[in-house]
């Protein structure tokens, strides 16, 4: 398989120093990254939010008509400036009433179906397997009314400890559903003692030891507060050779890294695209079912949207289902809700998963180096603030996310780079997620973040001293 990178982050910032004749950690470097940068005009197709217009920004800090440092794309994505051409459709409604359903650039009819070829990309799956519905946490539910059958012999859903709330509520209910004791039926993977994050080879030995009790693995593909990426093709692997479906939440993957959903063969997996899909909060949802289930898996509860177009709208209740994914569907999509993720999976199909993977392998990179840099355990000896690192030690196994936890109180932290106007995300008890994402994040974002990420730490440093914080 080709490599993903040429070089290893750090090579590529001990090259390019060298050839500046400068240090890594000048600004020098973060220009000439950017100036190399073949995706940088991306950044011009979204709005970054300006400081004034932020609510916790003090603007004696900052220029308050300069833009802020977003690094939020985990939480919520940027908007898409076409997002307002495309809902041209509102515009649509009122002149032309219920014509719209069939005439325009976006027949609403058809609204989902336009875009869904754009994702395949993406998700790494033919059209046929992706269909574009409801919210994530609908599909998970209708994901697992499909392959959720469980048996005396096979009850067990494996998930990862931590798992997002939404996920764990709904395997608690699909267990419940079931009749089924939730303590026995919901077996939770935790990191080792004194760990953050889960290792590849403690799941593939719960997979192969309990693997025969297993009906359903349902992990996420990153997770969502550590920013770990697991291995999906090994889970789904060995999974499978035990005999369990295999399905993935991809809220913090998809968009992120490259997936291959059909090359791995997973089962099914789902995504929102409010994240790295920057389709606004609530946006569309996806669901990926592999073609290998389009004979055999029918939807457990069917819409009227599941019925092939040809027949929809003869009204005479014989169902003609819509073979692969789409025939998943329930209902009428809402037009409003295509529009925003139409004009971001554009953006994505001009950049292509694969150049924006290597580019946030080496921004994501610049940041850990830097964080490394100013706060490594060879320094927390002169300096006293520590600043941990919560990924896997490999760049490769997490995507733009880095969760960063501290010595010092991380709300005094949060609040002071919020003044300053760089937009992060607070994980209690005391984490704090930086993305910087390769569609609209520079080299020189990181290079500021870092430099006001330092001034922040030294002022938390002489307040704790002062015992003020
Ligand atoms: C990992 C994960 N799963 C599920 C959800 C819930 O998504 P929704 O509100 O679209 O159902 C989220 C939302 O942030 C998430 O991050």
């Amino acid at each position: 398989m080709e490599p993903l990178l040429p070089e290893l982050p750090t090579d590529t910032l001990q090259r390019v120093s060298s050839e500046l004749r400068c240090h890594p950690t000048d600004e020098k470097v973060a220009l000439h990254l950017d100036e190399e940068d073949k995706l940088r005009h991306f950044r011009e197709h979204f709005y970054t939010p300006k400081m004034q217009d932020l609510p916790r920004v003090d603007l004696s800090l900052v220029n308050k008509d300069e833009n802020a440092f977003y690094f939020s794309g985990h939480s919520l994505g940027l908007q898409p400036k076409m997002v307002k051409t495309y809902l041209e459709e509102l515009d649509k409604w009122a002149k032309m009433g219920s014509y719209g359903h069939k005439v325009g650039k976006r027949p609403w009819i058809l609204g989902d179906e336009t875009i869904t070829g754009l994702m395949t990309d993406i998700a790494g799956a033919n059209e046929k397997e992706i269909a574009i519905m409801n919210a994530l946490t609908v599909n998970l539910h209708l994901l697992l009314l499909l392959f959720f059958k469980p048996t005396p012999k096979w009850y067990k859903i494996l998930l990862e400890a931590k798992a997002f709330p939404s996920d764990h509520y709904v395997i608690e209910s699909q267990l419940q559903l079931h009749g089924l004791d939730i303590e026995k039926s919901m077996r939770i993977l935790k990191p080792r003692e004194g760990e953050d994050t889960l290792r590849t080879e403690d799941i593939l030995e719960v997979i192969e030891k309990e693997g025969d009790s297993i009906a359903v693995i349902l992990f996420s593909g990153l997770h969502f507060n550590t920013g770990q990426l697991f291995n999906i093709h090994a889970i789904t692997q060995d999974g499978q050779a035990k005999g369990c479906f295999v399905g993935f939440d991809l809220a913090h993957e998809v968009g992120n890294v490259e997936l291959h959903l059909h090359d791995w063969g997973d089962d099914f997996a789902c995504w929102g695209s409010y994240k790295y899909l920057n389709a606004g909060a609530g946006g569309l949802a996806g669901v990926f079912v592999h073609e290998k289930h389009a004979h055999t898996i029918k939807p457990a509860l069917v819409g009227w949207f599941g019925n092939e177009l040809s027949t929809r709208f003869k009204m005479d209740n014989k169902l003609q289902l819509i073979s692969g994914a789409n025939g998943f569907r329930i209902s009428n999509p809402l037009i409003f809700l295509v529009c925003p993720l139409q004009a971001s999976l554009e953006i994505f199909r001009k950049a292509t998963m694969k150049a924006l993977r290597r580019k946030s392998i080496l921004l994501t990179g610049y940041l850990e180096y830097m964080i490394k840099h100013y706060y490594g355990k060879d320094k927390t000896e002169t300096k006293k603030s520590v600043v941990n690192l919560i990924i896997p030690s490999h760049i490769e196994d997490c995507g733009c996310q880095l969760t960063l936890s501290f010595s010092v109180p991380m709300k005094y932290i949060f609040k002071e780079l919020e003044k300053r106007g760089i937009v992060c995300d607070k994980r209690e008890p005391n984490g704090v997620q930086v993305s910087p994402v390769p569609l609209y994040n520079s080299f020189h974002d990181v290079y500021k973040f870092i430099n006001l990420f330092n001034s922040v730490l030294e002022s938390a440093e002489i307040k704790r001293k002062m015992s003020v914080i």
